[in-house]
């Protein structure tokens, strides 16, 4: 459970790290991988290209979960994912690549996300922070020339599921209504989304999976402990919220004090 402050201050502290590259680590890429991986990673670079509109709707909301702080940091938020495709553009020039073209798949997502409102559009990037955490993880892991660039992409994305869990904790707790229908309108949202970014990303890079011999399941299983860790900080910040809401002293009721003192004065 972090402050509006504290978030701002993590994504400023954060918002001046060069990208890391790849660098002389291209040279020790087999040969054999590399057209899958280059395909695969141009997929990421297109869909790390973001969505710049989704600050501007932000601050133009009446969110509840959203602050001016808040707001602020999914400004910072969206550059730290152009930071990311910069990092894998640089990762694509090292290994000879020139930069993807759009494809059908990042064009359906991108096009989809305008349609939706921004609540819907933050739970669409929270599946792709599942799916980028699980990717990377797999790539650091089974590429490892690649490690140092993919460790610190994940790093970022690890915080980025955490700031989407405090937004929708908050969301759940601060709406109009019932905080137990919202959760479950929140839940079923995240659970068909997150169920079509998993099967997209499997179809979608099968090849590479196919190369570095990873069975499909894997990486859907890898998304998967993302997906229930990332639900696992939301319900706990709503208890949080919850917690604090209820253990924090009633008000008092001054009115009618004021207006005897009024009287009396
Ligand atoms: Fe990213
Ligand atoms: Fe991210």
């Amino acid at each position: 459970m972090r402050t509006s402050a504290e978030w701002l201050e993590y994504f400023r502290g954060n918002q001046h790290r060069l990208p890391p590259t790849l660098g002389e680590g291209a040279g020790a890429i087999d040969p054999a991988l590399r057209a899958a991986l280059v395909r695969s990673l141009g997929r990421f670079y297109l869909g790390e290209t973001g969505e710049g509109r989704i600050a501007q709707e932000a601050r133009q909301s009446d969110d509840p979960a959203l602050d001016d702080a808040m707001c602020e940091c999914i400004t910072l938020y969206v550059r730290e994912e152009g930071r990311h495709a910069r990092a894998l553009a640089a990762t694509l020039e090292a290994l000879g690549a020139p930069l993807p073209k759009r494809h059908y798949t990042e064009a359906i997502f991108r096009r989809g996300r305008r349609l939706l409102g921004l609540r819907t559009k933050m739970m669409t990037i929270a599946a792709a922070e599942i799916v980028g955490l699980a990717y990377y993880g797999l790539l650091a892991e089974r590429v490892p020339p690649l490690a140092p660039v993919v460790r610190a992409i994940a790093r970022d994305e690890k915080q980025h599921l955490a700031f989407q869990a405090e937004y929708f904790a908050r969301l759940i707790t601060r709406g109009r209504g019932d905080a137990g229908v919202r959760g479950a309108v929140v839940g079923a949202g995240y659970g068909a989304i997150v169920s079509c970014a998993i099967a997209t990303v499997v179809i979608d890079h099968a090849p590479l999976l196919d190369a570095l011999r990873v069975p499909r399941a894997e990486l859907a299983a890898r998304c998967g402990e993302e997906a229930m860790r990332g639900a696992a900080a939301c319900r706990a910040l709503v208890a949080a919220y919850a917690h604090a809401t209820e253990s924090r002293p009633a008000r008092p009721k001054v009115t009618n004090e004021v207006s005897v003192l009024s009287a009396g004065a």
